[in-house]
C-alpha cells in the first residue's frame, strides 16, 4: 500500500500528539514529535547555563549545538518511545514546566532551527511517518500528502494540559499553564525563522469541541483517502 506523510501543526496543547500517535498506532507508521526535540534542545542550554531567566547566551549556545545527539528510543521492547539527550532518558524532564518557559526563545534561533529540521526531513525519506509541530507542513515536509492544522480556544487548551500535567502529579497551576500557553503562541507565531502559520494546502480543524475519538476518525478519513489515491 502506498505510504503517506502525515504533517500535524498547530498551536501548543491542541492535541496534535494525541492524534498524530493514533494515526500512526493505526496506519502501522512512525510517530515523530518534533516539539519534544525543540525541547530537548531547550534542556540542554538550560543544563549548561546557556540560557537562565535573565540572559541568553546565544553566541556560546549555537557553539555548542555539535555536542547536542538526539534520539527516539525506547528503554526496552514494552516501553514507549522516549527522548534521549547525549544517551539520557529526558522524556519527563522536558514536559515540565522548567523547559516549557524556555523552548521558545530557544526555537528562535535560526541555527538550532536547521540541525532540527535536516534530522527531520531525513527521518521521512521512506514515508510512513506523522510528525507533529510547528513548521511541519510549511518548512519540514512542504510535500506531504496530508497536512492538519489544528486549533482550540486557549482556555480549552489549557485546561487540557493542567488535567495532563495533574495527572503526572506536577505542581503547577491553572494561571501559570495559560500564561505559558499564550506566551509560546505568541513567540511561536512572531518569530522570523519559520513562524506557525498554516499552509495553503493544510486543512484547519478546531477541536475545542471535540473529542478525540471523533477527531481521530475525521483525520484518518482524511489520511485514508489519500493513501488510497481518491484524492
Ligand atoms: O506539546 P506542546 O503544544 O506544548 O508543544 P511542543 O509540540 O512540545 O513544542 C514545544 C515548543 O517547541 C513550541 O512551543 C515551539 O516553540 C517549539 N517547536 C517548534 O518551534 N517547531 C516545531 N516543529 C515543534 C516545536
Amino acid at each position: 500500500m502506498k505510504k503517506i506523510i502525515i504533517a500535524i501543526d498547530g498551536y501548543s496543547s491542541t492535541g496534535k500528539s494525541t492524534v498524530a500517535k493514533q494515526l500512526a498506532d493505526y496506519l502501522d507508521y512512525t510517530y515523530v514529535d518534533s516539539g519534544a526535540m525543540y525541547r530537548a534542545v531547550a534542556l540542554f542550554a538550560l543544563q549548561n547555563n546557556y540560557i537562565s531567566k535573565n540572559s541568553f547566551d546565544q553566541e556560546l549556545f549555537i557553539k555548542a549545538l555539535p555536542e547536542i545527539e538526539l534520539d527516539f528510543k525506547k528503554e526496552n521492547d514494552n516501553s514507549k518511545t522516549n527522548m534521549f539527550l547525549n544517551g539520557v532518558n529526558v522524556e519527563k524532564e522536558i514536559r515540565s514546566m522548567y523547559v516549557s518557559d524556555f523552548v521558545s526563545p530557544v526555537a528562535t534561533l535560526s541555527e538550532v532551527r536547521k540541525k532540527l529540521v535536516a534530522i527531520q526531513h531525513q527521518m521521512g525519506v521512506k514515508k510512513g511517518i506523522v510528525m507533529d509541530g510547528r513548521d511541519i507542513g510549511t518548512i519540514v515536509f512542504p510535500e506531504a500528502e496530508l497536512k492538519i492544522f489544528m486549533n482550540a480556544d486557549a482556555e480549552v487548551r489549557a485546561m487540557r494540559r493542567f488535567n495532563e500535567l495533574k495527572e503526572k502529579n506536577q505542581t503547577i497551576t491553572y494561571d501559570e499553564i495559560l500564561k505559558n500557553v499564550q506566551k509560546r503562541d505568541l513567540i511561536d507565531t512572531t518569530r522570523e525563522d519559520s513562524p506557525l502559520i498554516i499552509a495553503n494546502d493544510a486543512i484547519e480543524l478546531d477541536n475545542s469541541e471535540t473529542n478525540k475519538e471523533d477527531q481521530f476518525h475525521i483525520i484518518l478519513q482524511l489520511a485514508k483517502d489519500r493513501i488510497a489515491g481518491r484524492i
